[in-house]
């Protein structure tokens, strides 16, 4: 038992999960006088208000307040980074379904009831809803920038061969199943604590602060647990966090506000959306020479995260991919929609997107195998000399394909030299995409599999198949440098029992689980010696986002510090009750042993703390080795990669556009994993995660009327997320054997966003299907719902 680092133990709170018993905020007794919050929201996408009536809201039953961006004492603004962000539309609206006012009522119920009664009118003024008409009319939320290596004009212009393309891929919606909620409970002395589902308790401790001119130390905010958040809770919980403090700070009564569904499809943003034209240059194999690509996202009628998760995008274009000359400009769209936000991959999975159908329009156009043409493009594998690579791995032959048409591309010969870095200016040198994908298409029976389906298309005039093995590299950090760093608490109790703080949250994805585990490690308990406490700004301060997957790496280093001063200080302390040295001390199985001595870790607590010994203790973590230089686009944005590669087989019907994923296998690397049960959670749930995003997830805005700009996808009735019954039924899910290079904790790499992105596979595979449908490269776009499976094949001309 000693060994919990590395064991499946089961998420800290499963049975509450599946009892009903975890609290959620929504589950937390609510103190005497509570009032319910509720938004009235704008019905118009852009103009300005010239006429608001809320006496009928105010005369409704149940009713104690209505409150305006009058109301509020210090700052009307939630947004994270550019302060363009109203907590409630003062005067101009900017997108259908914008909050304008807040009911406060005795009940949820009386108050969603009292927000349809406001008399409101409008002055319309003109909407810009897609990245068309931002583009054509140069509405960006922030300027355009630009990421360059090499000449690729000049590339394109000498290339053997030359293709032109585009493509598009749909937003998605988190549909986190908690949705956005936030209570607070207004204290003495002007102080307010607030219970929020956020990804970013300090955040909304300052967006509340600055909203009611208040300081730091004024404002608590606690978050136990979310019923998931994946982006959507980053910075988009503070505008539900600031009404429900607004309210509180109004009435001096506990607010609650909790977004009914609906009005949390509405008003909240979502992943952006993205259109790419790109111009790429290439040679007889498929190896790409010179490449140029416009990118255009739509943010939304603020920037919200758009900077960071656009230059994300910027930064995974080459995914696994060595890029030699390119140029990718990135347009920021400024329109009257929702103020699309983070979303698991933050930016990556849009990125990636682009480059995969690049390589796959040029393997059509080659008349090559996809994976061939990929597999040619990869960076140069770790070499086999550096310090770095692990043992048995890593080297160039080691890592070819064992079918011969699928091998590296040799180094070109006296030419720049090594592949290996990324167009921003890094170097890859943890890059185990070869050997990785190697073994994928070998597991997964690739090429036969291939040859097998050739044939069934052949014979089949109506359902068609299609195949694809697509590979992911991800960055691990947050871009901004800044963020890069966490602390923790660890409590030591006389007892023995341990808990611990930390600046992370919980949103199902077991960083709980995994801190207590790294926490019991260090200190030689079982797992169920270690508590979580809920985490709490003014239990740890200053923290970051759990976002970027680097919840686990960066919280985990900040504990484990923490845990070995303890460890250390018991330890020297056992040490001279005995006449040792502290080395000779070892922790394990919940007993403290050196020499010949032993005793229990309770006793030795109890011991310690009798002896007047500090028995708990802070620590502190900062990423190495980063740096980034935002505008130059240039540095080490991330301490290392996380890989993986999936191969899915699916079916398509060319007379209704129905599809059907047969079978898939991933393949996906998590260093040394701290958890594999976990961590094949989270590869499961991001690989069907991103498939919904691909395929049946298709968000839809009124494109004209009265109501135009009104996202009429905004239930589950009209917003298709994967059911159970979408599981592939042949679903094959392995961890790489891999340890990180870098010195992460116990070796262990983020998992969190990367397996989202292994998704592709689903996408390529369709289009390969409706490729062999029509015998020419497909013009499928994301999401490929049947619909944009028959408009690829044709079937939709009339
Ligand atoms: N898993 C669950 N169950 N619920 C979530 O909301 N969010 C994802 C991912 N996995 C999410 C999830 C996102 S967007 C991120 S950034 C990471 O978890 C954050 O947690 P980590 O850094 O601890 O991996
Ligand atoms: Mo995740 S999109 O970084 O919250």
């Amino acid at each position: 038992m000693s060994q919990v680092v590395g064991q499946s133990l089961a998420h800290e709170s499963a049975t509450l999960h599946v009892s009903g018993a975890a609290q959620y905020i929504d589950d937390l007794p609510e103190l005497a006088g509570t009032l319910h919050a509720a938004f009235g929201l704008s019905t118009i996408a852009h103009g300005r208000i010239t006429k608001l009536d809320l006496a009928p809201v105010l005369r409704a039953p149940g009713v104690a307040a209505v409150l305006t961006a009058k109301d509020i004492p210090g700052l009307n603004d939630c947004g994270p980074i550019i302060h363009d962000d109203p907590i409630l539309a003062d005067g101009l609206v900017l997108f259908y379904g914008q909050p304008i006012f807040v009911v406060l009522a005795e009940t949820h119920e009386a108050a969603r009831r009292a927000a349809r009664k406001a008399v409101i009118e409008y002055e319309a003024l003109p909407a810009l809803l897609d990245i068309a008409e931002a583009v054509a009319a140069e509405s960006w939320v922030l300027p355009p920038v630009t990421m360059t290596r090499n000449d690729a004009q000049a590339a394109l212009a000498a290339a053997p061969h030359r293709l032109q393309g585009t493509a598009r891929h749909g937003g998605q919606e988190h549909f986190y199943l908690e949705g956005q909620i936030a209570y607070a409970r207004p204290g003495e002395q002007d102080t307010m604590h607030v219970f929020s589902s956020t990804q970013h308790p300090t955040e909304m401790q300052h967006a509340v602060a600055h909203m009611l001119h208040w300081t730091s130390h004024q404002v608590s905010v606690e978050c136990r647990r979310m019923g998931g958040g994946f982006g959507g809770k980053e910075s988009q919980s503070a505008q539900i966090a600031c009404a429900a403090a607004l309210g509180a700070w109004k009435t001096g009564r506990p607010v609650k506000l909790r977004l009914d569904r609906d009005d949390d499809m509405t008003l909240t943003g979502k992943r952006h959306d993205f259109a790419f034209d790109w111009d790429v240059g290439f040679d007889d194999s498929g190896r790409i020479l010179g490449l140029a690509v416009t990118m255009a996202s739509r943010c939304g009628f603020s920037a919200d995260l758009s900077g960071p998760v656009n230059d994300r995008a910027l930064c995974h274009i080459d995914n696994c991919y060595y890029l030699d000359a390119v140029t990718v400009k990135s347009l920021r769209c400024r329109t009257n929609t929702v103020s699309n936000t983070a979303f698991r991959g933050f930016g990556g999975p849009q990125g990636m997107f682009a480059i995969e159908y690049i390589i796959d329009d040029i393997a059509r156009e080659l008349g090559l195998d996809p994976l061939d043409v990929r597999f040619r493009n990869l960076y140069d594998p770790m070499p086999m000399n550096s310090p770095l690579a692990p043992a048995g791995r890593g080297a160039g032959g080691e890592g070819g394909m064992h079918d011969d048409t699928l091998s590296p591309a040799p180094s070109p010969a006296g030419g720049r030299g090594e592949r290996n870095t990324t167009p921003y200016g890094a170097k890859v040198e943890d890059n185990v995409a070869p050997a990785l994908i190697d073994e994928l298409a070998r597991t997964s029976d690739y090429a036969a599999r291939r040859a097998a389906i050739a044939a069934f298309n052949a014979s089949s005039p109506v359902i068609k198949r299609g195949l694809a093995l697509t590979p992911l590299k991800f960055g691990i950090s947050f871009n901004a440098t800044l963020y890069n760093q966490a602390g923790s608490v660890v409590h030591v109790y006389a007892d023995g029992t341990v808990l611990v703080s930390h600046g992370g949250t919980e949103m199902g994805q077991g960083l709980y689980t995994k801190i207590r585990q790294v926490v019991a490690h260090e200190l030689g308990l079982p797992a169920s010696a270690v508590r979580l406490a809920a985490t709490d700004t003014s239990r740890v301060p200053n923290t970051s986002a759990t976002a970027a997957s680097s919840g686990a790496d960066l919280n985990g280093k900040a504990a484990q510090a923490a845990a070995l001063k303890i460890k250390t200080r018991l330890a020297a302390f056992f040490a001279t009750q005995h006449g040792l040295s502290a080395d000779a001390v070892s922790f394990a199985d919940g007993e403290v042993r050196g020499g010949s001595h032993s005793m229990s870790f309770a006793d030795l607590a109890i011991a310690a703390y009798r002896a007047r010994l500090q028995l708990w203790d802070s620590g502190f973590y900062s990423t190495p080795k980063i740096h980034w230089n935002k505008d130059a686009m240039q540095g080490r944005p991330f301490f290392y990669y996380a890989y993986g590669a999936a191969c899915a087989e699916v079916a398509i019907d060319t007379l209704t556009g129905e599809s059907k994923v047969l079978r898939v296998d991933i393949l996906h690397d998590v260093g040394k994993s701290l958890n594999p049960a976990l961590d094949i959670g989270q590869i499961e749930g991001g690989f069907i995660q991103g498939m919904g995003w691909l395929t049946t997830e298709e968000l839809w805005f009124r494109p004209s009327g009265a109501q135009r700009g009104r996202n009429m996808t905004h239930a589950p009735s009209t917003y298709k997320i994967p059911a159970a019954s979408d599981v592939p039924p042949v679903f094959n899910v392995k961890l790489f054997d891999n340890a990180n290079v870098e010195d992460t904790i116990h070796k262990s790499k983020a998992v969190g966003e990367p397996p989202l992105m292994l998704a592709f596979a689903v996408f390529f595979a369709l289009r390969d299907a409706c490729s062999a449908a029509i015998g020419k490269p497909a013009p499928l776009q994301a999401p490929a719902t049947a619909e944009a499976v028959l408009r690829a094949i044709g079937g939709l001309d009339a």
